[in-house]
This record gives C-alpha cells, structure tokens and sequence, in this order.
C-alpha cells in the first residue's frame, strides 16, 4: 500500500480554514472527553430552538436505545428555511442542473421557502398529518426538495425510495412504512433516457391499500395513466394553496425521515433518522468536513434516493445556509467531461462524488477534464466505498491539479452523517485511506473473538459511544436494530465494515466484512439479489457474491443452479437478468451468472461463499480449506465453469 505518500494540509487550505491543525487535537479531545457540553455547544451553535433539551443524550446500546437532546424542539424546515430569510432570502439556495446540459435553474431561499410552505399545505389538504409517513420516489427534479422539507415542516416522515429501484422495490418499501401518500413524476429523465416513475407507482400501489393519494410532478410532461380519485397534478394543487404554513414543532426525537438500505440477510431495512440530533451532526460535518464558508457553491453529485444526497445535498448544506448545486443526470452525458462542464458553468468551489464515477471518467482519458478550466475548484470529496489509490491520485493531480486536498469520508445510511474523515485545515492525507475520526467518533478495531486491538491493526471496525446522527432504530423491528448493530460486540456499534489501523493511527476501510456487497457505491443484500433469481420456476438454487469491478469496485457474481434436466440456455440467462431487474432495479442486475449442478456445501448444507468468493475473484490458488465440504467435486466443476465466463 502506497503508505509513504502523505500529502501534507496546502498552507493556503488552512489559512481559511475554520478548523486549523494545532486546535484540532484539543478540540477533539474535549469532544470525547466532556461530550455532554461539547454537543450542547454544538447544537446550540448549529440550531435555532423553540424549546431547550432536557438531557443532552442518553443510551443503552444492548437495548439499542440512543437519545439525544429529548425535550429539546424544532423544526427542521425552519433551520434550513426560515430562519436564513432575513440575511439570505434572496441568495441562490439551490442551483437545478438539468441533465439536458441546456437546462438549469436557481432557486432563492425566499422562493424555497415559498414552495415549501405551499406544498407542506398540499400535504395537509391530502389528509397528511404529524407522524404520517410520505413515500418519495422521484427523479432528481428541483421540487425533490420542495417535497422532502414540506414534510419536516408539518412533521411527516419521508421516506425517499431511489427512482432506479423497480415497481416491485417500491411496492415492498412503500408497504413496510405503511405510506399515505406517495409523492413522484410522471416520468425521470437522466443520460438521455426516460425513466416510467408514474408507471412504476401505478403498478407498485396496485398492492398497497395503505396508499390514499399519489401527487405527480409534471416533469416530462408526456401523457401517463391517470387515476382521478386517487391522483392530484402537483402544480394544479400548488396554485390553490396557500404560501402561509406555521411550522410544526418536532421533539428533537421525533421521526424525521425513513431511508431504505440493504443488509446481509432479508429484506431491506427502513433506518429511521430523527430531527434534533441528525441535523446537528449532518449541518456540522457538511460545514467542517467541506470547510464551507458563505458564497462557497457547493455541489455533491449523490441523489436524493441514499443517504448522501439526504444529509449532503439537502439537510446539511440548506441548515448551513449554503448554496446547494442538485444534478439531474449523470457524468457521461452528452459526454464524459460533463461534470467538469458543469463545474465551470457554475464555478464550484467544492465538489463531492463516489470512487465509481471518478474510475469511470479515469477511464475515459484525461482530455475530458483537461478541456475545462475547474480554477474555482477548492476541496474535493469522496464517499460511498473505498477509493483505490490510483484513482486518489487521478482526482487529486487531474481534477484538482494538485490544489485540492480529497475528503475521503466514510460513513453510512445507519450513521446519518461523516465519522471517518480528514479535514481540509488539518489531515495530511494518504491516498486510499479515510485517516481519522470527526469529533466526538471514536473507532476502534476488534479481533474475531470481540477483543480490543490497540496500535497497528487489522480487524473489524467498531465505534464506542453514540453520536448525534445515529440511526433510532429500523422502522417496525426494533429487535433487529439491535441484533444487527449491537449484540455482536457488546458496548460498540458494529458498523460491517473491516479497516486497518496504521502507525499513525489513520484509518484504512476494507470492505464490508458481511454479504452486503457495493456496488458502484450502491449497497445491496447478495440474499436480495438471490431471492431474486429463485422465484423464477426453473432455478434450483442460487448463491451471489461481490468480486473486484474495475469501475464499479464490487461486480456482482451469481451462481445458479437449475432444476434438474433444465438446460442452461441464454435465453434463460437473459430472463433471470430480466428478472433481477424487474424485482429489485437495474443496479443489481448480475454482471455474471454462471451455471453450477452444485453448490460448495458444509455437511449441514450451509452454503461455503468463501469458496465462491474466491472462484469468482480468481484466487483459484487460495481456496482455504475445502475438507468440510460434502462434496468437493463441486468445486472443481465451479473453477472449470469459471474459466469459461
Ligand atoms: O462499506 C462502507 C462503504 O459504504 C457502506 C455504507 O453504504 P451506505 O449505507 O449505502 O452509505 C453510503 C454513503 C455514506 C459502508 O459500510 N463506504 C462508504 N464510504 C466509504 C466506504 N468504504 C470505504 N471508504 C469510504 N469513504
């Protein structure tokens, strides 16, 4: 590992810097050690209240029961809102880029405010009250926006499903929230292509008696099946009312917003984030991480369907007063120096994507970049899965042009905001690692056995003591909030991720150490994918595993075995394909399918993924021990199928 390279905080990144070197190690230090009055600090420097906190945390990890700031309220449209009109009500709050390079708009803090408050009144007219849960499954348009805040201002929980995920996704999140109200468009558009929204929705709530109303934004304005007692047109509703909505006062932990995200074992899990602590900690990382200071554009490239695009597009950068840049499309559309293009257009100062999107324009050759000006260029950052250290390097010297240090952060939909991470004024940084922890997080590295590993090591990464962004609990299951997250290293919160810890204490994630593979940053469920293909009638068995993507960092591998005498054909291979595509959506349609007769099994039947594992990156040399297998032959068949793909 390129550990020698460190490249040390640019005198001219610090000199603006909010948090420069010889104060951190102080300020960190308090925020472990007196945590209370640290985050009482924090939260009353960030926030606006109506009413103080009584307690500023609480926790019982084995019970799984995490509080912050109880008693305290607010509202989190208000933070983001109303409370920045008078200074700023005419700054550009978010700048819309089409995926049409033609397309753009800017919407004020004044004019945010406006919808919002009109659309929080839509909601209610439509019978959503405080505690309802509101399911968003839209395309990157700017209402997204609109839409998400209009809940916190009445206090309805969203619930944002990712528009790439399919009817049948949808339907499943949509019932497990038990959603009123699905809010959409009548059709996505993004690199060119139409995406059916409104088609997906219609065939999703088909399903869903829960759903009283579905409201449509009007975006492609092509023609979609309507349902008149159940559908209302969002702009018709929005011209009737009114631009006056008081803002509900939320107890800092109360629901804020339910966001999908996949496991190791069965379905997928709502993580519920509520409203004090979450918007505390994502405003105060988006601010020190980013290093944002007024008039910065800032521009992260996530949508709104994952975590990313919720706490670093929306909540953190509109609670600083920031002013946001929200794309529509993708970086290879109309070409692959789109982002770069972008960039000039608006001049933006920082500049936050995944791993995936950087290999993939890496791949394209450096013209694309090199043909934009990117001066107004500051810091960079990545998030989403590791980032090798040869595509660190590339964004670092041909983005950046070795201006711009890179925030590489780790995190997770179940932490709510950045835990890993340098800071611009203060880390020197190694290409590939997160290096070290924000205040108040303290990581820690485990043995197998749930032993402490101090120094250099390698292990499973765990965090000690809650931070204000954790996730409350998995909506309806709480007993599996605590099962996953809990109970298999008492006293910590065991994040599925492996890291090495290094001489100098930086931080090296390696991976996630369950069956969650990522791929192209997206995080899915190997059991999702193979539920999947075991519904079709002719598939006996199947086993999915993650193998190294160039671009995408994990590919997704599935071995299927069929019903005895079915031949494997391409047509069959294709439908399983269709299949996947049609259960989950088209980020978790296998890259490979290899037929096998037979599975690697223990003599208990449980299926050997190490071995699979292996096959599948090619380590046919490392297959590790296969003397428990029932029948080792299999594994022979398997490697001489592999060479074949
Ligand atoms: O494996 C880690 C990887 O992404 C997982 C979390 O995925 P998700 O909940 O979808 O959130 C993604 C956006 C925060 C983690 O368990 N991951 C995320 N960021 C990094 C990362 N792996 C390495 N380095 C990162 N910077």
């Amino acid at each position: 590992m390129s550990e020698s390279k460190l490249y040390r905080v640019k005198p001219e990144i610090a000199a603006s810097a909010y948090i420069k070197q010889p104060d951190y190690q102080a300020l960190y230090r308090r925020s472990v050690e007196q945590p209370e009055q640290f985050w009482a600090e924090q939260a009353e420097q960030f926030l606006d209240w109506s009413q103080p906190w009584q307690t500023v945390w609480e926790y019982d990890y084995p019970k799984g029961h995490i509080r912050w700031f109880e008693g305290g309220k607010l509202n989190v449209s208000v933070n983001c809102l109303d409370r920045h009109l008078a200074q700023r009500g005419d700054q550009v709050a978010i700048i819309w880029e089409g995926d049409n390079p033609e397309h753009d708009k800017k919407i004020t803090y004044k004019a945010l405010h406006q919808q919002v408050c009109q659309f929080a009144n839509v909601l209610k007219v439509q019978g959503v009250q405080k505690g309802d849960r509101v399911c968003i499954y839209l395309p990157m348009v700017a209402e997204a926006a609109t839409v998400m805040l209009a809940c916190t201002r009445i206090g309805a929980v969203h619930s944002v499903v990712f528009g790439g995920f399919s009817a049948e996704a949808l339907k499943d999140r949509i019932l497990d929230a038990d959603c009123k109200v699905v809010v959409c468009a009548d059709e996505g558009k993004r690199g060119g292509k139409t995406i059916p929204i409104k088609a997906n929705v219609d065939e999703a709530i088909n399903n869903c008696p829960c759903v009283e109303k579905v409201i449509v934004i009007k975006n492609s304005g092509n023609p979609v099946s309507w349902d008149e007692n159940r559908n209302v047109w969002y702009h018709e509703a929005m011209a009737a009312a009114p631009d006056n909505c008081p803002a509900e006062q939320m107890d800092a932990e109360d629901p804020l917003f339910i966001l999908y995200t996949s496991g190791s074992t069965g379905k997928p899990k709502g993580i519920l984030h509520t409203t004090g602590g979450y918007l505390l900690y994502a405003a105060m990382t988006h601010k020190y991480v980013f290093d944002y200071h007024d008039g910065d554009i800032y521009w992260c490239t996530a949508d709104i369907g994952w975590v990313t695009g919720h706490s670093y597009m929306i909540y953190g950068p509109l609670c600083n007063g920031a002013t946001t840049l929200m794309f529509e499309g993708v970086p290879t559309y109309p070409d692959a120096g789109r982002f770069w293009q972008v960039v000039d257009k608006h001049q933006v100062n920082i500049f936050y994507t995944a791993p995936t999107a950087i290999r993939a324009l890496m791949a394209q050759g450096n013209d694309f970049v090199t043909r934009s000006n990117r001066s107004s260029l500051r810091i960079l950052g990545s998030v989403g899965e590791p980032i090798n250290p040869e595509a660190w390097e590339w964004y670092y010297h041909v983005v950046g042009e070795g201006r711009c240090p890179i925030m590489d952060t780790w995190w997770q939909t179940e932490t709510g905001g950045i835990l890993i991470t340098p800071l611009p004024g203060v880390t020197a940084l190694k290409p590939g690692s997160a290096t070290l922890p924000f205040f108040g997080i303290q990581p820690d590295i485990m043995d197998g056995n749930g032993n402490l590993m101090s120094g250099e090591a390698t292990g499973i990464l765990v965090i000690g003591k809650p931070w204000p962004g954790q996730a409350r609990t998995i909506y309806g299951d709480h007993q599996r909030f605590v099962d996953t997250y809990f109970k298999a290293y008492p006293g910590y919160y065991f994040a599925g991720d492996g890291a090495r810890r290094d001489q100098d204490g930086y931080y090296w994630i390696t991976g996630r150490v369950d069956d969650v593979i990522n791929v192209s940053g997206h995080r899915l469920g190997t059991a999702e994918v193979e539920s999947a293909l075991v519904l079709h009638e002719l598939v006996a068995e199947a086993a999915v595993v993650g193998y190294p993507h160039d671009i995408k960092g994990q590919g997704i591998y599935a071995y299927v075995t069929l019903n005895a005498g079915v031949p494997p054909t391409e047509a069959l291979r294709q439908e399983l394909l269709q299949l996947v595509r049609k259960e989950i959506g088209a980020i978790a349609t296998p890259d490979v399918i290899q037929w096998a007769t037979g599975l690697p099994k223990t003599r208990s039947g449980k299926i050997m993924r190490r071995i699979l594992r292996k096959v599948a990156a090619d380590e046919l040399d490392n297959l590790g021990d296969t003397s428990t297998l029932a029948d080792p032959s299999v594994v022979e068949e398997i490697i001489k199928n592999h060479a074949k793909q």
